[in-house]
């Protein structure tokens, strides 16, 4: 049994972090940090989770008897809390982007700050299990990986890994619960509800992690264009990411294509390879990532669909796959459907 604190638990990876770690077998729920919503009931702030606890200030001292610290702050508010647990000795899984990028002054180019704790950087590990899983059990820093480059990077892995893609042209649709708990003019309900758009169609910060991530895979740079839309629901990613070979080369089959995936993901116990397009009512609740890879020979390249839950595989789920992994858990142990 391990105790685990949440640092800012009142947003929405923090609720779902909650009930998680309240459901899960070997943890045993620390302090829940707020500074808006000190001494109220979790219940109070969100009545449908029927989880007992009191959020506190957030202080070193609140989380000291925490083996494990989850730190669900937005990026640039993140890094200092974490600098500070790190240096007391806590392992610490950062859900914000302000570990994820291993260049220091990457941090300043896509996200507008300067990182004031860039002596941990390096010691960071990128919180995807099915490509970092051995680095991830010996971490004491797991930066966890955001949603929209969860589902893409699953969605291209095998593809960039064996056939050298130099080009990944990435589509992809979130709910709103992505944007996190505080309304903004472009997210309250009357303006995404019956309605449709693009946003940060270039430059957008996720691009930063897929470059990282896929130029990892592939050795080399590759090249990466991502465009996100806002859907007018919850929960849920979908994204549909085109990968294309270089010129001159020569597809595979769809039967070569579906066994590459198989092979690829056969013993990862989220990833679901199918040969459907899948719903983001697959996944939605679940820490699935479920992928349909296919061939288009008309376009001379390949189609992923990808589909995830950005509050589950995207963010909490994921963060709690991370804590199995780092405290030799059983990887799929808490992470039964959520409802
Ligand atoms: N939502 C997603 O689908 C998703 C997916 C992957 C990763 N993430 C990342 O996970 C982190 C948390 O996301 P979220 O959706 O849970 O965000 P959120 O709903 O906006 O919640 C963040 C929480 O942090 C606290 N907070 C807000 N501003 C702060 C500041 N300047 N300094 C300190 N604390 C502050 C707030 O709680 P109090 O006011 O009570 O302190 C707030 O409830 C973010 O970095 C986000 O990018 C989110």
């Amino acid at each position: 049994m391990i105790q685990a604190g949440i640092v800012g638990a009142t947003g929405f990876t923090g609720m779902v972090l909650t009930e998680l770690l309240w459901a899960h077998p070997e943890v045993r729920l620390g302090p829940l940090t707020s500074s808006s919503y000190v001494d109220q009931q979790v219940s109070d702030v969100f009545p449908h989770v029927r989880v007992p606890g009191t959020y506190v200030e957030y202080s070193p001292e609140a989380v000291a008897d925490c083996e494990f610290v989850f730190v669900c702050y937005p990026h640039a508010a993140s890094h200092p809390v974490v600098g500070e647990l790190i240096d007391r000795g806590h392992r610490v899984i950062d859900l914000s982007a302000d570990f994820r990028l291993a260049d220091e002054d990457a941090y300043q180019h896509w996200y507008g700050f300067q990182h004031g704790r860039a002596d941990l950087v390096p010691k960071a590990v990128y919180g995807l299990p099915e490509l970092h899983r051995e680095r991830i059990a010996a971490a004491d820093l797991v930066a966890n990986p955001g949603c929209y480059p969860t589902a893409t990077i699953l969605a291209a892995l095998p593809l960039v890994r064996d056939l050298g893609i130099a080009t990944v042209i990435v589509d992809a649709k979130s709910g709103v619960s992505g944007a996190g708990r505080a309304p903004s003019a472009t997210t309250h309900f009357s303006r995404v509800h019956d309605d449709f758009r693009a946003y940060g169609e270039v430059g957008h910060r996720h691009t930063s992690e897929m470059l990282q991530e896929l130029g990892r895979v592939a050795g080399t740079p590759v090249g990466v264009s991502f465009t996100p839309h806002l859907l007018p629901l919850d929960r849920g990613i979908l994204a549909t990411v085109y990968c294309l070979p270089a010129v001159g080369a020569e597809l595979l089959s769809q039967d070569a294509l579906m066994h590459l995936y198989e092979g690829a993901y056969v013993d990862e116990p989220f990833v679901e390879v199918v040969a459907a397009a899948p719903a983001l009512s697959e996944v939605q609740c679940t820490n699935y990532c479920r992928i349909s890879p296919r061939v288009d020979e008309a376009a001379g390249l390949y189609k992923v669909v990808s589909v995830i839950d950005n509050l589950l595989k995207g963010a909490s789920g994921q963060a709690v796959q991370n804590l199995n992994i780092m405290a030799g858990f059983p990887e799929t142990l808490g992470l039964g459907a959520q409802g």
